[in-house]
């Protein structure tokens, strides 16, 4: 099997042949600081233009960009193509029920929404330098919180909806946000999920000190809730269409703080800036989408991820682009939402995750090829890694093999996309994510941190900084040094692992920490295993990941009870439950299996390397059991998972 696909020939306009990729990135990377300049000046719009781009240091860790320029990012993504694209598209709102009304804003609609938001927040009482808690549906009003932030100089935080009300306290208080925005409820395949009411559940939960002085309510499905007088205010009461003029804001200046696992502890809240992360979003929606006027782009996910707030909000209003704000799910009310959605709206770049990809491969391809897809013209693929098989469905029978796909690797902390192949730049090789981008300096390790040269498989590391990179960990700059620059000082560490082949594509091969990738969704298996052990008959976890055909990973946790205690069903259900309380349904685990005891080494350290491998069915490849302090324990867990 052939496993190189030419990209098609076909487009003249594109904004990158193979030749200047060659020549961009060797300049990107050789004069990084004019190659920035330029870019920073050719696609943003600065009140002060910086005269110097990168300026950092990754041993002490101190990254700053532009750091003399200033703008305002709404004003960028809004404001600034009033003149010339005023009636253009900007947003098509597609909600979750096909039968229900959708909406669609030109720019010069979504400048006057920007507008009320922006004034309903300072009524509200948010000022420059507060952060403000998002907890919202797919809505267009989400992405008006956003940017009504961006305008007034306030950092958001946005929470995904799917997150409990345990997760968003902590979210809260951790940041200290004093404003929480939401909707009544959100929709998602036709079930209501309770946004407000998990807010008045966050702000009561005992174990946090919440400073939240306002909660703004947008009304959405219309569903029953209630306000609490003096902290709760809906939406439409505080609106108003006065003058709002955006806030100057410093390159280096907070934009948003957006939390994600790690391999220990809780949530980092990973913080990005204003001029770098701006400049990384435009140029890579820009150059790997490759992105034409009037086009229409649609990215599935929701504004609770990093991809959300880079690919459906962020790049595309940078670059006047029109996006699809999709409220629903791929499975509803069919499997030809997707689809139907790409005929309705005559999408031109379609943007998903692989788990959606080969959920929607096990159903008939009728219900792909029902809808005409004839629009579309690029694909892309994010969140984890792709399988050849998936991705040459999607290849053949989603883009009808005319489309080319771009798998993009990135992660919440490089706020854009670092690994892709450019549509006509580069030839694809199904399951690589292909080249770095321009800037983007990837550096291949052993255990020891010596660098690999040639074709080679390691640790993924990056040696230089790029615009888009996170600055620091919110109010932890320690916690910042310590989970990417330590593992490998004077580098920045992903956590995954990755191959390069002898034409320099690289191909991740996923976490090499303690984190899991489920449906594209990063998960701490420490935060499982604490939300675990805090159920009364709990006595120790212990969670792993291990293949799962739909959702890349899932999530197999090994647990102990207290003395006396019995393993049933019942608790099972109840464990379950714990982890959606503290968590939320995202981290739902798959398995429970109860053993007796966890295989440890005599100084007590969980072998999590033998777990892992006996919740996939791995039982050849064992390795070294001899320093367990108990080696019989291994026979037992095996009959454990095959009993299953
Ligand atoms: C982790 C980052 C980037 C937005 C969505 C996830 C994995 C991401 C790919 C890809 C293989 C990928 C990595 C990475 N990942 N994209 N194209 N191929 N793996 O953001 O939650 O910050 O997770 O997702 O393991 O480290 P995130």
């Amino acid at each position: 099997m052939a496993d190189i696909v030419r990209y098609p020939a076909n487009s003249p306009d594109t904004h990158c042949t193979p030749e200047e990729y060659d020549a961009r990135y060797q300049r990107s990377v050789e004069d990084a600081d004019a190659f920035w300049l330029e870019e920073a000046t050719k696609r943003l719009d600065w009140y002060q233009e910086p005269t110097k781009a990168g300026d950092w240091s990754f041993d002490p860790v101190d990254i700053k960009w532009f750091a003399d320029g200033s703008l305002n990012l709404c004003h960028n993504c809004v404001d600034r193509h009033l003149p010339e694209h005023a009636d253009r598209t900007a947003l098509i709102f597609e909600p979750d029920d096909p039968a229900s009304p959708g909406r669609t804003l030109t720019y010069a609609q979504l400048h006057g929404e920007v507008v009320q938001m922006a004034n309903a927040l300072k009524a509200l009482g948010v000022t420059k330098g507060d952060r403000v808690t998002l907890y919202m549906p797919m809505v267009i009003e989400g992405l008006l919180a956003m940017l009504a932030c961006a305008r007034i100089g306030a950092i958001h935080s946005v929470v995904f909806g799917g997150f409990s009300p345990e997760a968003l306290a902590g979210r809260i208080e951790a940041c200290d946000s004093n404003f929480v925005i939401t909707a009544d409820e959100g929709l998602r395949g036709n079930k209501h999920i309770p946004l407000k009411a998990n807010v008045d559940a966050a702000l009561e939960e005992p174990d946090h000190t919440l400073n939240v002085k306002g909660v703004l309510v947008v009304r959405h499905t219309g569903g029953e809730i209630t306000m609490k007088e003096g902290r709760d205010h809906w939406y439409h009461d505080l609106t108003s269409d006065a003058d709002c003029p955006c806030e100057e804001m410093g390159a280096e200046d907070p934009l948003f703080i957006l939390y994600t696992s790690g391999s220990t502890g809780k949530p980092k809240g990973v913080l990005h800036t204003t001029g770098g992360y701006a400049l990384w979003t435009a140029a890579t929606f820009h150059y790997t989408f490759d992105y034409q006027p009037g086009e229409v782009f649609w990215c599935s996910a929701d504004i609770g991820w990093v991809t959300g707030h880079s690919y459906v909000t962020y790049g595309p209003l940078l670059n006047a682009g029109t996006s699809v704000v999709f409220e629903g799910v791929p499975n509803y009310p069919d499997f030809g939402r997707f689809w139907e959605v790409v005929a309705k709206h005559k999408v031109n770049i379609f943007y998903t995750a692989p788990t959606a990809i080969r959920a929607l491969m096990r159903e008939h391809d009728e219900w792909v090829v029902k809808h005409d897809r004839s629009s579309l013209r690029i694909l892309g693929t994010v969140g984890e890694p792709i399988n050849p098989e998936a991705w040459r469905w999607y290849y053949e029978v989603v883009g009808e093999s005319r489309c080319p796909v771009v798998d993009t690797w990135w992660q919440t902390e490089t706020g854009g996309h670092m690994i892709t192949t450019l549509p006509y730049a580069h030839d694809m090789k199904p399951g690589s994510a292909g080249k770095p981008f321009f800037g983007v300096q990837p550096l291949l390790v052993d255990n020891e941190g010596q660098p690999l040269d040639g074709a080679t498989e390691g640790n993924l590391c990056i040696s230089a900084s790029w615009p888009g990179q996170a600055r620091t960990v919110y109010g932890d700059h320690d916690r910042f040094i310590e989970a990417y620059f330590s593992t490998f000082p004077g580098r920045y560490f992903t956590g995954d692992g990755c191959r390069r082949d002898a034409d320099g594509y690289y191909w991740i091969t996923g976490r090499v920490d303690d984190v899991i990738n489920v449906s594209g969704h990063r998960m701490g298996t420490a935060e499982v295993e604490s939300a675990l052990v805090l159920h009364s008959q709990v006595s120790e976890a212990a969670v792993v990941g291990y293949p799962h055909d739909v959702k890349g990973q899932g999530i197999y946790c090994y647990v102990t009870l207290m003395e006396g205690e019995e393993a049933t069903d019942d608790l099972k259900a109840d464990l379950r439950q714990q982890v959606r309380k503290e968590i939320g349904p995202v981290a739902t685990p798959d398995h429970i299996h109860f053993t007796d005891d966890l295989p440890k080494t005599r100084s007590g350290k969980i072998m999590r390397r033998i777990l892992r491998k006996i919740a996939e069915n791995d039982y050849g490849s064992l390795g070294d059991t001899s320093t367990l302090a108990d080696p019989s324990l291994v026979d037992r867990l095996i009959e454990g998972r095959q009993n299953r």
